[in-house]
């Protein structure tokens, strides 16, 4: 766990225009101070991440989100009131202290503010607002743990903090709250069900093609290095092998695998998205050749589960 001192000092870092890696309740997020134009940019650098893909800026306390965007719509200060801090990145117009290069030129700002106690530290300490995407190359699978950030941005960032393995293991679920009825822009850690509690119902509207409105929702995203195929809801796996990897939900498989991981043992859903990317990279390092992933209950957290699995499975398919 940091120390006060590595805070301070990556609070430094992030100040004077660096990278930070840092811990949050979702997934790591690859940290800079989102009033500097050039400290974001590295961000794109370090991630090969397209310019049209904007970033989510991140606040250590709901109280600041006025003081930086001015009154926002009813609905997206009650989701806020309710939800923040937590796994819920709400859209709002972008104001002129934000470069534009932070939205990839949106006239819209991603915010939301982290459930994590280091993370809003180390927030608070910097001083500043601080975009952050996911901290891994783009395209791959999030990191969920600090030496899943060591392995994949490796020398691009100057600071990794190392918080333990990420809570909700999946990202914030992305709405838009500005219009008539909400819009669920990404699906992820907080349920649809939950937002709906607040703003009654939402719309759900996931990008699915090369138009990224949000890009964690590109058809292909999220992928591990190993070809990944999605079984359909009850179809069984035919014969396991000894260069195939089994993606379970509760129960481990008849047939032998050269590896096998069981998302939740208990079938408990927040279990299941809370191990996800773990078990992904897990089966990743294991050399297999293909794994064969099972999709999990469609209800509550188990859909944004089951849209990361999608995902990673269309990478390695012809578009049809
Ligand atoms: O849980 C999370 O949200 C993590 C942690 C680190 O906070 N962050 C994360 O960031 O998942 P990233 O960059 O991997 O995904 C951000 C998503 C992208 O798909 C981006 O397109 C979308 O947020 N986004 C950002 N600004 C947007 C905007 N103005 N309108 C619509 N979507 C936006
Ligand atoms: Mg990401």
């Amino acid at each position: 766990m940091p120390a006060d001192g590595d805070l301070t000092e990556a609070a430094t870092v992030l100040r004077t225009g660096g990278l930070v890696a840092f811990p949050t309740e979702t997934v790591y997020g690859l940290g800079a101070n989102a009033l500097d134009a050039r400290a974001a940019a590295r961000i794109f650098e370090a991630k090969q991440r397209p310019s049209f893909d904007p970033l989510i800026t991140h606040l250590a306390d709901a109280a600041d989100l006025e003081a930086l965007v001015g009154s926002v719509p009813p609905a997206v200060a009650a989701l806020a009131d309710r939800f923040w801090p937590g796994p819920l990145t709400l859209i709002v117009d972008r104001p002129d202290a934000i470069p534009p290069i932070v939205t990839s030129g949106l006239a819209t700002m991603a915010v939301r503010v982290p459930d994590n106690e280091y993370a809003r530290r180390l927030i608070a300490a910097a001083g500043v607002p601080v975009a952050a995407p996911s901290a891994n190359r783009f395209g791959q699978l999030s990191p969920t743990r600090a030496e899943h950030v060591v392995r994949g941005l490796g020398a691009a960032v100057e600071v990794v903090l190392d918080g333990g393995p990420a809570r909700c293991g999946i990202e914030s679920t992305i709405v838009d709250a500005r219009g008539d009825r909400p819009v669920v822009l990404r699906l992820g850690a907080l349920p649809v069900e939950e937002v709906e509690k607040v703003t009654g119902p939402v719309t759900v509207r996931l990008g699915n093609s090369g138009q990224p409105v949000a890009p964690g929702t590109l058809a292909a995203h999220y992928a591990p290095r190993t070809p990944l195929r999605l079984l359909a809801a009850g179809e069984s796996a035919a014969g396991g092998g000894p260069r195939r990897g089994y993606l379970a939900f509760r129960d481990r498989p008849a047939q032998s695998w050269a590896a096998v991981e069981v998302l939740s043992a208990s079938g408990d859903l927040t279990e299941a998205a809370a191990r996800l990317f773990e078990a992904l990279h897990r089966l990743d390092a294991a050399g297999v050749t293909e794994i064969v992933a099972e999709p999990v209950p469609e209800t509550g957290v188990g859909r944004a589960v089951n849209d990361r699995l999608r995902r990673a499975a269309a990478t390695w398919q012809p578009a049809g």
